[in-house]
């Protein structure tokens, strides 16, 4: 395997020393573009929020501070993900404000309608089974909450053979049930807003 290829092999499913050093490098590499997207979106009082594909968990610590009352719950499919962003958010994991879970987006160990708002940064992309996955999501998703895909668009178009395009994923998600698709692009990055 090239040294490209184990590198994207790991930012899908970080292992071991190279997987927890990449997810110490998204941590940082991402900041801007995570506070980009979620400056885009009010959250509620008292939120449920789900950050999938939670990597080092950066996010899932951003996403607390924004929402003091709430309750942030973070799951990705690596263990070597879950290891990090529970250290990353060890303070709210210990009071319990926090919870970090291994588990797939296919499966999401929740009820229906669970939560408030759901994010997928710099994750969909590599989902086994995009439309069976925003399924998945919407089950969770409570009504009237939202779900926020964010991107840079060079990824989508590397690593997706369909929905590329934001008229394929407004298809995708409104087939899906979401009512409302709103796109922001920002430094050739994308944030895709669905409202159920
Ligand atoms: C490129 S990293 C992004 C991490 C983080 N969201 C960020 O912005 O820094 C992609 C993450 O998605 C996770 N992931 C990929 N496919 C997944 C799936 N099917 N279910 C849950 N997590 C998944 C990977 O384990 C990895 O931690």
């Amino acid at each position: 395997m090239s040294v490209l290829n184990k590198l994207i092999e790991q930012a899908k499913n970080p292992k071991g020393f190279v997987g927890s050093s990449m997810l110490c490098i998204m941590n940082v590499a991402h900041t801007s573009m995570t506070k980009w997207a979620l400056s885009n979106i009010e959250i509620i009082e008292h939120a449920n929020v789900l950050d999938i594909g939670c990597g080092g968990g950066k996010t899932v610590h951003t996403l607390s501070k924004m929402n003091p009352h709430g309750k942030i719950y973070g799951i990705d499919y690596s263990e070597q993900a879950v290891e990090n962003s529970i250290k990353t958010n060890k303070k709210d994991v210990d009071s319990g404000k926090v919870l970090i879970k291994q588990a797939s987006v296919s499966s999401i160990p929740f009820s229906n309608h669970f939560f408030d708002m759901i994010t997928a940064f710099q994750t969909h992309y590599f989902w086994p089974d995009l439309e069976n996955d925003i399924k998945e999501i919407f089950r969770v998703l409570k009504p009237n909450g939202y779900f926020i895909i964010v991107a840079e668009l060079y990824k989508i178009k590397y690593h997706m053979t369909k929905f590329k395009t934001k008229e394929d994923v407004e298809k995708l998600l409104k087939e899906t049930g979401y009512n409302n698709v709103i796109f922001h692009e920002h430094r050739g990055s994308i944030c895709i807003v669905a409202r159920k």
